[in-house]
């Protein structure tokens, strides 16, 4: 049995990226593991946000992630566990600023005008998956410079003050670990700053599905190969085929010799894909998804306060 653990940030609407490079991934893997599955809205407050948007999206977050078949051992609001900031401090105070300052998240979104809470959110991040002896974090290909720091964290602290902290690696699937903008395959497709043409969300109606997806940027060489550097926009259809199918980018571009056709599958998969999960979402109670979060933080705590107790005595912190 492996402990697997992930989490989704309520910044903005959840997108066919989150559910290919990290949805379906952990869902695959539910059955035999102990998983845990955040919505980390404290994360959501590292850069401006409305107080009444982040409420909407957190609940909606959580409702699409039901919907999507998520079915873990733990299934809760990254804030209904305040073990998660307790232990952040502590991991603050074996991370160099350095560290923080390299992340990429901060490089690109931060300066000196950002929040604080910018800079240290990978160490956050970090406490997530060190609070519940984590082996496997299931993510996009974007999150793993962060799962490399959690390691050195943890692998420092262990060596600091003695092994108090399981050492996780990150996992991303073999296809579609980085979806692209359909209107701009250099970007990534994303809850915020990708394009409204370019990203599908998993609430979009079928016909906007269609519509995207048709209109998606490929290129003027007119042969449907499986080339990231040479044809990206083709290569990212490709690839979201494969992550919707199961089956190879490589071998599904020998079944196309036309864009359209391509695209037409395209749509098709992705449509078939996110049917279920929008009638299923149609149906739920959001009174019965608060009663479950609920649940998930207080069984969470169980693990969670033991990780932090540990931490805080191998740490020289007197307990009580
Ligand atoms: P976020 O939307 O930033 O909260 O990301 C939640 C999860 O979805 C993380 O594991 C990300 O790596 C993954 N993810 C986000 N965008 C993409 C994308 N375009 N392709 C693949 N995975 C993604
Ligand atoms: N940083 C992740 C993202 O932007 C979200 C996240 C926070 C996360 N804590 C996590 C992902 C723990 C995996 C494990 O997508």
């Amino acid at each position: 049995m492996s402990r697997l653990l992930t989490g989704f940030k309520p910044t903005g609407h959840m997108h066919l990226g989150n559910l290919l490079g990290a949805i379906r991934p952990i869902v695959a893997r539910q059955d035999g593991n102990r998983t845990t599955v955040m919505i980390v809205d404290l994360h959501a407050m590292t850069v401006p946000h409305t107080p009444a948007t982040l409420r909407e999206l957190s609940m909606e977050v959580a409702g699409l992630l039901l919907a999507s078949g998520v079915d873990a051992s733990q299934f809760y609001l990254q804030s209904q566990v305040p073990e998660h900031t307790e232990l952040h401090y502590l991991l603050e105070c074996v991370t160099s600023y350095g560290e923080a300052h390299r992340m990429i998240q901060f490089k690109e979104k931060g300066g000196s005008g950002s929040r604080l809470a910018l800079l240290t959110y990978p160490v956050l991040m970090a406490a997530d998956i060190l609070l519940h002896d984590t082996d496997e974090v299931p993510v996009g290909e974007d999150q793993l410079q962060h799962i490399e720091l959690t390691r050195s964290v943890a692998q420092r602290f262990n060596n600091l003050y003695g092994t108090t902290f399981a050492v996780p690696k990150g996992v991303s699937p073999l296809f579609a670990a980085r979806v692209m903008d359909l209107s701009d395959p250099a970007r990534k497709m994303g809850k915020t700053g990708s394009t409204d043409t370019g990203s599908i969300r998993l609430l979009d109606e079928p016909e906007v599905i269609r519509r995207k997806v048709m209109r998606a940027v490929t290129d003027t060489l007119s042969t449907v190969h499986y080339d990231p550097a040479e044809q990206p926009g083709v290569s990212n259809l490709l690839s979201i085929l494969a992550g919707c199918t199961g089956r190879t980018p490589g071998g599904l571009a020998g079944q196309f010799t036309t864009y359209g056709g391509l695209k037409e599958a395209v749509a098709d998969a992705v449509v078939e894909v996110v049917r279920p999960i929008q009638e299923r979402y149609a149906e739920l109670d959001p009174g019965q998804v608060r009663k479950e979060l609920a649940a998930g933080a207080e069984q969470a705590r169980e693990v969670a306060s033991v990780t932090v107790r540990r931490a805080k005595q191998a740490i020289g912190l007197v307990m009580g």
